[in-house]
């Protein structure tokens, strides 16, 4: 328990990414395809998606997302913060698939409104458990989410099904510099025990 405990302590937002990873990058690419498998969804429905950039589709990715940005917002601004992201070696998208959603959706009518908070949440449980087992390797990354305005733009770069709908994004790579120690924090404000 104290090892798991400690691993999770280890997952932190890394802003400061390089492309010096520590383990080859078919580790990262096993650690997505088991997570993919292992965590869990409701109804066992199977509704998440995720894609690996790895190399050049990882940094065409992240110019995209610059232009994407420039377009919506009709002004040019500096790309430090973009290019943070494409310092890294690599970057995850996370997505659900609205058509294996409604499948399960249809065949129980009576949960109907809770449907897109369980995808949600299995979403996030599936990106908290590659962003832990990243940082068990030593890998550093952060999370952000320029959905839905790079949302076309993602389908069209890979070709993807108009079903599969973007949830967030996840640079990694090789740690440049970890953020500052969290501060500590009375839990028993947010943690009631009762026996
Ligand atoms: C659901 C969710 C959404 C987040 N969205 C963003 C985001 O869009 N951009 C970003 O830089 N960080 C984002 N974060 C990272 C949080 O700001 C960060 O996890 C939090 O400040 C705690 O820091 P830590 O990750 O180092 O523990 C998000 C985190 C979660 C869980």
């Amino acid at each position: 328990m104290n090892n798991f405990i400690e691993i999770i302590k280890k997952r932190r937002s890394v802003y400061n990414l390089n492309r010096n990873l520590p383990v080859f990058q078919d580790k990262i690419v096993d650690l997505v395809r088991d997570s993919v498998h292992l965590v869990p969804d409701a109804f066992d429905m199977k509704s998440q998606r995720v894609m690996v950039l790895l190399g050049g589709q990882h940094e065409k990715f992240w110019d995209a997302v610059y232009d994407e940005l420039v377009k919506y917002t009709g002004e040019s601004f500096s790309r430090k913060r973009i290019d943070s992201f494409a310092a890294g070696a690599g970057t995850i998208l996370y997505f659900y698939d609205v058509a294996a959603v409604e499948e399960t959706r249809r065949a129980y009518p009576m949960y109907v409104e809770h449907f897109h908070d369980w995808v949600m949440q299995s979403n996030g449980m599936l990106q908290f458990t590659i962003w832990t087992g990243l940082a068990a390797m030593d890998v550093g990354a952060n999370l952000q989410h320029y959905n839905p305005v790079i949302d076309k733009m993602v389908r069209d770069m890979f070709d993807l099904p108009d079903v599969w709908t973007l949830v967030a994004q996840m640079p990694f790579g090789g740690i440049g510099r970890m953020p500052a120690p969290k501060i500590p924090e009375d839990i028993n404000i947010r943690v009631k025990i009762e026996k």
